[in-house]
């Protein structure tokens, strides 16, 4: 296990939404009393699908008033499409707490691929402070596919991890639907990366990924490394099961 890594393991799904919930809290908590505006990047998928749906219950409009969110990556089709990560966060949290569309800044599936590529690259580095180039992010919440892909980044494009550029054009490796995701450099100039990982079709790349065996440097995942060292793992005990 990688020393510099806080790993938590809860009972199931539930339980660690719960405490991701607090974690947010908490976090939420000293936005206000420090009072300055934060900028944090969401994944889409199932897992923080079930977190949204939580904090839409168990927080309140105002305690986001300094929070601005971004993607960590989104499909390249329009808001109102079943599969678009800005669709369904904004359908679980954002309506329901009615947050402001001047904190929401969602990338545009509809547009352009490539356009839009530079268009949110463009809009991270006019909106946020940067660190050797690459967008300081307070914090980033991502998920973790069972072939070791976060954010956008699958390991038949893994090259795009390395990319100088904050955002990049992805392709799903089955489908070969297009998508736009943070690059490696963003993820990892982050103060703060938390993944969230549910579910026993994860535990088998999560063992590879923490400890370092059999083909783990094919894992986009594996090299989530922010600089800040402030890297969490969320699991369930499905997902840690062969931990
Ligand atoms: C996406 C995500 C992706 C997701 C993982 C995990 O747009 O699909 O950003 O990285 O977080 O695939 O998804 P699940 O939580 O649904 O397994």
């Amino acid at each position: 296990m990688m020393e510099r890594q806080r790993n938590y393991i809860y009972p199931d799904k539930e339980s660690l939404v719960g405490a991701f919930l607090c974690e947010v809290q908490k976090f939420l908590e000293r936005v206000g009393e420090a009072g300055k505006p934060v900028n944090i990047a969401i994944s889409g998928g199932s897992t923080p699908l079930a977190l949204f749906e939580i904090l839409a219950d168990r927080t309140r409009s105002e305690d986001w008033s300094l929070v601005h969110i971004f993607w960590v990556d989104e499909r390249c089709v329009p808001p109102e499409h079943p599969e678009s990560n800005y669709g369904n966060a904004s359908r679980a949290l954002f309506e329901v707490l009615e947050i402001h569309n001047g904190q929401i800044h969602r990338v545009m599936g509809e547009n352009d691929p490539a356009k839009e590529t530079l268009r949110y690259a463009n809009l991270l580095k006019k909106r946020l402070p940067s660190d050797r180039g690459f967008p300081v992010f307070d914090w980033i919440w991502l998920g973790l596919g069972s072939d070791g892909h976060t954010a956008s980044i699958f390991p038949h494009q893994i090259e795009l991890w390395n990319a100088e550029s904050s955002c990049v054009l992805a392709s799903h490796p089955d489908s070969g639907q297009k998508r736009i995701s943070l690059s490696g450099g963003v993820i990892n100039a982050a103060k703060r990366v938390s993944f969230l990982a549910t579910g026993e079709e994860k535990s088998l790349v999560i063992k590879r990924i923490l400890m370092k065996e059999e083909n783990y440097l094919d894992y986009p995942a594996f090299y989530v490394n922010p600089g800040s060292d402030y890297l969490e793992w969320y699991l369930d005990q499905e997902a840690a099961n062969l931990l």
